[in-house]
């Protein structure tokens, strides 16, 4: 293992190309010590592992988050809602959890669902046509999966823009890096508005249920048991957030990854059944979930390398899915892939495996099957992009397209 020149995950220039620095990680050894005191992976079967095997693996959140925001933590308001969630939940805990949230996350939910964010898809697209272009991001990126989830949890249409903002302002909290002060402020602040919101809408719903996944979130019940009322506010901020920040981040990065590989971009265009076989491959070459964090539970081998319990650990999923020992030329965006027996790690894996990639899917479905049916002669102006500064939650906040 080098010890010498650390790396730094908190190093700005990881937010614009992160993909060379994982290269030379991967090559100089199968782990690292970071700067930022955790271990770090990036070989896809290391990944992999720590994913997998939640005995070993696990989030242990008072712990990794006193080593995030120091001592303190448990005062901060976001440490109660984010403790309370189902994606750093542990063991028994998580298996509860998870089973009452899959029972309301119903595959009907989603063809139910379908049409609405078709209409979304035409309205937002129709409307930067009118101006000759638009900024891909905040006109369509952003809003197209707020709506969508939103909808989905039964929030207004008009609440949408507002609270969506509050949303943004968690996204940090769901890197395991540290954040700067003014972050911290953002995010406590954010959380307390969305649960005053959430708490609300139960009240509602417990009075009187409706089809949305809010009320089936309300009302789940497994073996007698529900979610209490904390567990309830606190997932449905998780859905909320989870639900649109990664597909905005995702969806940005597939459409510069087109733009930057004009062949492809023009397959898509001759070729929009193919969209569907594309996604997986659009996620893999750039994937808007970085990388998650665990502490290690008990002694573990990586390699020659040991790893003692109580240890931090990054597993650096963009890393992962470009590993040239699974991936014939990973740094090549290559639609003929076969992912049968090489899955990229996009959405997880193990018992947390995301819980709404389906969804996810099915955006990306219809955003680009709209974008390039709708408006085939759509280019994108790549000097006016930027990205965002969040390493582990990747994404464009800029990304100017025309007509
Ligand atoms: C491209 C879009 C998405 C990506 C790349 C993504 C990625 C991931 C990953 C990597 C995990 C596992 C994290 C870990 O093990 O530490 C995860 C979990 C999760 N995701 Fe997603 N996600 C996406 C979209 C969504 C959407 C649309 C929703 C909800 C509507 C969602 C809800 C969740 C939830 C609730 C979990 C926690 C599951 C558990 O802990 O059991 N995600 N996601």
């Amino acid at each position: 293992m080098n010890n010498t020149n650390l790396f730094n995950p908190l190093d700005p220039a990881l937010a614009v190309n992160p993909y060379p620095t994982y290269a030379a990680l991967r090559k100089q050894d199968r782990i690292q010590m970071s700067a930022i005191g955790a271990y770090v992976l990036t070989h896809y079967e290391d990944v992999k592992q720590m994913l997998n095997d939640g005995a070993t693996f696990q989030h242990q959140y008072v712990a990794q988050q006193k080593q995030r925001t120091g001592e303190n933590v448990e005062d901060e308001p976001y440490f109660d809602y984010f403790r309370r969630m189902i994606f750093v939940s542990d063991g028994e805990d998580h298996r509860r959890l998870r089973k009452l949230v899959a029972k309301a996350f119903t595959p009907q939910q989603l063809t139910d669902l379908r049409h609405k964010a078709q209409i979304f898809a035409t309205e937002l697209y129709a409307e930067g046509a009118r101006q000759g272009g638009m900024d891909f991001v905040s006109e369509f990126a952003f809003p197209f999966p707020l709506k969508v989830i939103g909808t989905m949890l039964g929030i207004p249409d008009a609440d949408h823009a507002e609270i969506g903002g509050y949303a943004t302002a968690l996204n940090p909290v769901l890197e395991f890096l540290p954040m700067s002060p003014e972050v911290l402020a953002k995010a406590n602040q954010a959380v307390e508005v969305l649960a005053e919101y959430f708490t609300k809408m139960a009240e509602e719903r417990r009075k009187h249920p409706t089809g949305d996944l809010f009320s089936a979130l309300v009302h789940a019940t497994e073996d007698g048991d529900t979610l209490t009322n904390e567990e309830l506010i606190a997932n449905a901020i998780l859905l909320y957030v989870a639900g649109h920040e990664t597909t905005a981040g995702g969806t940005s990065l597939a459409l510069y990854a087109l733009h930057k590989n004009p062949d492809q971009f023009n397959f898509l265009k001759r070729n929009p059944d193919s969209i569907p076989g594309a996604i997986d491959e659009l996620l893999r070459y750039d994937t808007p979930g970085q990388g998650t964090g665990r502490v290690v539970m008990q002694t573990v081998s990586i390699g020659d390398h040991t790893i003692e319990p109580g240890n931090f650990v990054l597993g650096y999923i963009g890393a992962a899915n470009r590993d040239p020992e699974i991936y014939d030329a990973p740094d090549a965006l290559n639609f003929q892939r076969d992912f049968t027996k090489t899955r990229p790690l996009t959405f997880g894996g193990g018992g947390h495996l995301c819980v709404g990639r389906n969804l996810a899917r099915q955006e990306f479905e219809i955003a680009f099957t709209t974008l390039l049916t709708e408006h085939p002669s759509v280019r994108v102006q790549g000097d006016g992009c930027a990205f965002r500064d969040t390493p582990l939650m990747r994404g464009l906040k800029a990304l100017p397209i025309e007509w």
